[in-house]
């Protein structure tokens, strides 16, 4: 196989959603299709259970499934596809944010009784960013559910985004009898049921087919007449290039549960969505065809045996071929590494790569010389955009109770942020260090695993930031007078820019006002961002 048709044959995508929209439950049923699993149940969620912050044992002991489950890899009709996981808690957002990095597109799941959720929201506003193309699926059609249309305009609305349905159901609820397919025009008819592989369609490429009132009845025939009439007047044609541009958003309803709509959405997303793409760094634009290796780190996972601190980082290859042993060039250590144990994700097990191409994803065992945001190349420097440290939404002071300690718990916590589990800034002079979230758990999860797996206990106080922004200015001078008169709301991250960590809303509008010199940017790569 030539190099062109090794990358055109991939596709690497997350499924985003609100907790509980479906986003495990639709992955298993993919995995299902692609025979990677055999029966649907087989794959356990690794979604934390989102009831209690008390809940963060069960995290550790989800550790392990969220490794195997992390990257999940199968080919389908002669593709291979690989789906990068993305932890559906709220608190664990940021790590989905960086996930979202190393995709080329995204399905988006959404309830049909909730409709857009906030997760979904934020989620789609990480897409917007950069540009991901996006597929909506609209699940549990078989609940009473609101209505496609309400459901539709509510999409466009909340989540910023064209929409084109590209099946539209025949009524939901009790009565839901399947989705007509807008784009292949046939109908798809609804039997519940899980273990089906296959959807039992009918080709009805007239939508005024009288064979359409023998299948669901005049009454339902006419209704799905009606409404197909109007989605062809109110929805421009399907145009895959605004959907590869991360404008227009095409729709599917369906029933992940019931495996149905699923097959559907599946084909329909190799037909469409964009093979392995190139990647913009801070010297150029690397395109995926590139015959020089280059990769980039967008997750790190610690180990779960405490005893041995090595870690697992996942690899995006962008360009070239990754080849077991070889030795590639580190940007930021300035140091060459080989692997001699990189692994693949083929079909749910962890097994030894010999090659990886475009749009891949390797594991690669680190002893602690990643972090996210890394890059690999075969010589040449620079370092990939679009991997910003977003602001965080809670902010604690770290300290430490046990100074004895201190070294374990400066290494631990150095660590565990490299990880991506939390920010760390810290306030110079002093060596105050803060630590920031999008989620309390996260605290307990940073002073359960300081203490179990450095040694190192801590206690967090809260402190009253809200915000951080990251500063920039043409003018030194004023720069320096601020960071003079606001010391001790100045912080620095860990690769030392100067972030400015603000009480209020209302305080950092009013440092805007008085500071029309400054720039503060919500995110620590200033170019991709929108404020
Ligand atoms: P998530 O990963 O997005 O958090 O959601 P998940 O797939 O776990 O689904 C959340 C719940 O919604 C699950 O029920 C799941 O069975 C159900 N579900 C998913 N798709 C459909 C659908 O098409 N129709 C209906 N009616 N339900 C659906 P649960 O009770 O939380 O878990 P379980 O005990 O059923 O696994």
């Amino acid at each position: 196989m030539n190099w062109t048709e090794e990358i055109n044959k991939r596709r690497t995508f997350g499924i985003i959603s609100h907790p509980d929209a479906g986003k495990t439950t639709l992955t298993e049923k993919l995995l299902l299709y692609g025979g990677a699993i055999q029966v649907a149940g087989a794959v356990k969620s690794n979604k934390i259970k989102k009831t209690a912050t008390s809940d963060f044992m069960e995290i550790e002991k989800q550790r392990g499934i969220s490794v195997a489950t992390s990257v999940m890899s199968f080919e389908y009709q002669g593709k291979i596809i690989n789906i990068l996981d993305t932890p559906g808690h709220k608190d664990f957002a940021e790590d989905t944010y960086r996930t979202l990095t190393a995709v080329d597109s995204v399905i988006m799941v959404v309830d049909s009784v909730k409709g857009v959720e906030e997760q979904t929201r934020k989620l789609m506003e990480v897409c917007a960013m950069r540009k991901t193309p996006v597929i909506v699926f609209i699940n549990k059609l078989d609940r009473e559910g609101r209505d496609p249309f309400d459901l539709l305009d509510e999409i466009e609305k909340e989540l910023k985004i064209r929409v084109r349905p590209l099946s539209f159901p025949i009524n939901r609820g009790t009565l839901f009898k399947g989705v007509y397919n807008l784009h292949k025009r046939y109908l798809n008819l609804f039997r519940p049921g899980s273990q089906r592989v296959s959807e039992d369609v009918i080709r009805i490429t007239d939508i005024h087919d009288t064979a359409l009132d023998r299948l669901i009845g005049e009454k339902d025939a006419n209704q799905l007449r009606s409404d197909v009439e109007i989605v062809e007047t109110v929805y421009d044609p399907f145009d895959k290039e605004a959907y590869l541009q991360g404008t227009l958003a095409p729709v599917f309803f369906g029933s992940a549960v019931n495996n149905f709509g699923v097959q559907e959405l599946l084909e329909t997303f190799l037909e469409i969505a964009p093979p392995p793409r190139g990647r913009e760094t801070d010297k150029r634009f690397v395109e995926s065809t590139e015959s020089k290796f280059t990769g980039f780190v967008f997750k790190i996972h610690a180990n779960l045996d405490p005893k041995h601190r090595d870690r697992i980082a996942f690899l995006r290859v962008v360009s070239g071929k990754f080849e077991r042993h070889k030795y590639y060039h580190h940007v930021r250590l300035q140091k060459s590494f080989r692997f001699s144990t990189p692994f693949s994700f083929m079909a749910q097990s962890k097994s030894i790569v010999e090659e990886a191409y475009p749009g891949d994803v390797v594991g690669l065992y680190d002893t602690g010389n990643f972090k996210i945001g890394d890059v690999l190349t075969e010589g040449e420097e620079f370092h990939i955009r679009g991997i910003p440290s977003f602001s965080p939404e809670i902010f604690k002071e770290l300290i430490n109770t046990d100074p004895l300690k201190s070294k374990q718990l400066e290494k631990g916590i150095t660590q565990l942020t490299d990880e991506g589990v939390a920010q760390l800034f810290t306030q110079q002079p002093g060596n105050r260090k803060f630590v920031g979230t999008v989620g309390e758990l996260q605290f307990e999860v940073i002073q359960y695993r300081l203490l179990h797996e450095y040694g190192a206990s801590c206690r967090f106080q809260p402190i009253n930031m809200t915000r951080a922004c990251w500063l920039r200015s043409r003018d030194k001078k004023k720069l320096e007078d601020f960071i003079r008169f606001k010391q001790s709301s100045i912080v620095y991250d860990k690769d030392g820019h100067i972030v400015y960590l603000a009480p209020s809303e209302w305080f950092l509008k009013m440092e805007r006002e008085n500071n029309p010199e400054i720039e503060f940017h919500f995110n620590s790569e200033f170019k991709t961002e929108q404020v």
